[in-house]
Formats: C-alpha cells, sequence, structure tokens
C-alpha cells in the first residue's frame, strides 16, 4: 500500500477552508492509504512561539483531527517533536544541502522580509527539516497546497541528491497528492479570495453559533441582481459555495431560484446559510470539547503515533547510517 504523510503547522484552530479543502480527504484516504498525520512543532519554533503557545495549538490540532474523524488506529497521528531520528536526518541532510539553493526558496525570502529581525538558521533550512519529516518514512505521496510545491521541490532534489553521492537507489522521490482533483477551494466572506487564518476571514469548526451568525452576517453582499438569470458576481458566488457544502440542495436550489428570478433578500440566505454551518460545526465542536477534556487520551494516541512514526523512521536511519559509513 502507498505510504502517505501529511505534516501541518501548529498556528490555531482549523477552519473550514482547512476542513473542505485537506481534512475531509484525510478522512477518506486514511481508507485507502498507508496514512500517517503529524503536527510539525519543530516547524512553528522558526517562529519563536512560547511554550505554552505551542502546548495549547499542538493540543488543539490533536483534538480537532480526531474530532474530525481521523481514526488513529487506522493512520497514526504524533508530535514532530517526539520522533528524534528524524533529527538525525535533518543533520545529514543539511550537509548535502547548500546555502545557495535555500537562500532562494521563496518562502525564506518571503520570511526574511516579513521578520527581518528573526531571520534564523532553522528558517533556512525549513525545507531539510520537512524533507526528512517525509524522507524519514520514505513516503510515496504527500498531500499539500500549491504554497508548499517549492519545498516538495527541494525534497525530491535533496533525495536524488543524496542517492547520486552515495551511489545508491535509495530515497524514493515523494509526490505531491491532490487527492480530490477538483480540491473545493473555500471562499472567503469578505468579497473576494480563499478563506484563511491570515486572511482575517476564517470561520473555524470551533466557533459557536453567535460568532458563525456575526462572521456570516458580515459577509460583503451587493445591491441584488438587476436581470433575470444573470452571472453571479464574486462576492454573491461565494456565498452560494460555502452553501454547496454545507447546505442541502433543496436549500442551494431554493436561494438559486430566488436570485434568479430577482426575488432574493440576501438576509434570509444568510441566516440560512449561518444555521447550516452551525449545524455542521456542532457536533464536530462538541467532540473538540470533549476530546481536549480528554488529556489521557490525548498523550495514548500520541504515544501511539510516536511508537508508529518512531519505528519506521529509524528503520530508515539504520540504513542511511550504514550508507553514510557510520557503522
Ligand atoms: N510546511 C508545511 C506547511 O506549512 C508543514 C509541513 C512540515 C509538512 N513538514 C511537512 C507538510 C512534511 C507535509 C510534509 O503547511
Amino acid at each position: 500500500m502507498e505510504k502517505v504523510i501529511s505534516g501541518i503547522r501548529p498556528t490555531g484552530n482549523l477552519h473550514l477552508g482547512n476542513y473542505f479543502g485537506a481534512v475531509k480527504s484525510f478522512l477518506e484516504m486514511q481508507n485507502e492509504y498507508d496514512c500517517m498525520f503529524f503536527i510539525a512543532d519543530w516547524h512553528s519554533l522558526t517562529t519563536h512561539p512560547t511554550p505554552e503557545n505551542i502546548r495549547r495549538s499542538v493540543k488543539t490540532i490533536l483534538s480537532e483531527y480526531l474530532a474530525c474523524g481521523i481514526d488513529p488506529e487506522k493512520a497514526p497521528i504524533y508530535i514532530q517533536s517526539d520522533v528524534k531520528p528524524v533529527l538525525e536526518l535533518y543533520l545529514y541532510l543539511n550537509m548535502n544541502a547548500y546555502l545557495g539553493e535555500l537562500e532562494r526558496v521563496t518562502s525564506f525570502k518571503e520570511k526574511a522580509r516579513t521578520q527581518p529581525d528573526n531571520v534564523n538558521a532553522g528558517l533556512l533550512t525549513y525545507p531539510t527539516l520537512m524533507a526528512a519529516d517525509v524522507l524519514a518514512h520514505k513516503a510515496d505521496k504527500v498531500p499539500v497546497g500549491k504554497d508548499q510545491e517549492q519545498n516538495m521541490e527541494m525534497m525530491r532534489l535533496f533525495a536524488r541528491r543524496f542517492n547520486r553521492i552515495y551511489g545508491v537507489e535509495f530515497f524514493k522521490e515523494p509526490q505531491s497528492f491532490h487527492f480530490n482533483q477538483k480540491a473545493v477551494k473555500v471562499p472567503g466572506l469578505d468579497g473576494s479570495g480563499k478563506m484563511g487564518k491570515s486572511e482575517g476571514n476564517a470561520i473555524y469548526l470551533f466557533d459557536d453559533e453567535a460568532t458563525i451568525r456575526k462572521k456570516v452576517m458580515r459577509a460583503v453582499t451587493d445591491a441584488g441582481p438587476t436581470m433575470l438569470n444573470q452571472e453571479k458576481p464574486e462576492p454573491i458566488r461565494n456565498l452560494f459555495t460555502m452553501m454547496e457544502l454545507v447546505s442541502t440542495k433543496e436549500t442551494y436550489d431554493y436561494f438559486n431560484d430566488q436570485y434568479n428570478n430577482m426575488q432574493i433578500r440576501y438576509g434570509d440566505l444568510k441566516k440560512q446559510l449561518a444555521a447550516d454551518i452551525n449545524a455542521f460545526c456542532a457536533p464536530i465542536r462538541e467532540r473538540i470539547l470533549d476530546f481536549q477534556n480528554n488529556d489521557d487520551y490525548l498523550r495514548r494516541v500520541a504515544a501511539m503515533g510516536c511508537e508508529r512514526a518512531s519505528e519506521s523512521a529509524q528503520h530508515t536511519l539504520d540504513e542511511v547510517r550504514h550508507i553514510i559509513g557510520f557503522r
């Protein structure tokens, strides 16, 4: 069975964009592939979070993954910093990663620009750690968004380079995985673009009913259609896209017809959409709370993940040490 590995930096709660863009497909993937999901807390150190910060965000992602339906028996969930063999591989990969190529990575340049007083070596070697995360398990596929393509290229480059330097066919080149070809891009409700934490337009799985309502009622609209069956401008299309994700087909068709015959009342549409988003999130929110109050269970899940991931990574590392010449 093909191996799939996915990492997420713990930076806060999951939002609907994360859910429909990635997590939902993980739920299918875990049945069809040999999956591992991990929380990249080492990577998060590049932006200097506080210890409390780290503890809280790691626990949040873990609870939310479980609440969404990732089954840790099928697909281990582990915390990156629990699996030490990856660090040693990171060191070896760094010996064959060059300053020039690391400096040319767009996300490095971007970070160097936005945090000029914290251009640390971890930031520079972010792609080698990411390569170690995946190569340590000899994974075949990595579900990633467009923004990670360059990191994936670097990973393949490091894999090829290792093989070439040591004259072996050891690492395979992990492929970017677009599980759902027509991956849903969840729009923000602020008029244009996609939903994102940094865009400040996110609706979180954990948001309560009042918060959801407030966010949806604030959504950008226009003065209404002026012609029958007219094409929807982006802010309106976004509301309908969201509706397609969380509402029934009847509801969607009802408001679509209302739009097409120019009878739409955006207030009604928003109320319905808020109710449907809440109906979608409420059971997940309940489960998140349950998991967050069950530290014993979370610890067991992480321990189980650590065991499976450490075994796999140590196996690779033993061979790598042998290839490099350590006996
Ligand atoms: N760089 C990824 C992101 O920011 C997180 C990540 C770290 C990752 N290591 C990984 C993703 C390994 C996939 C595989 O989204």
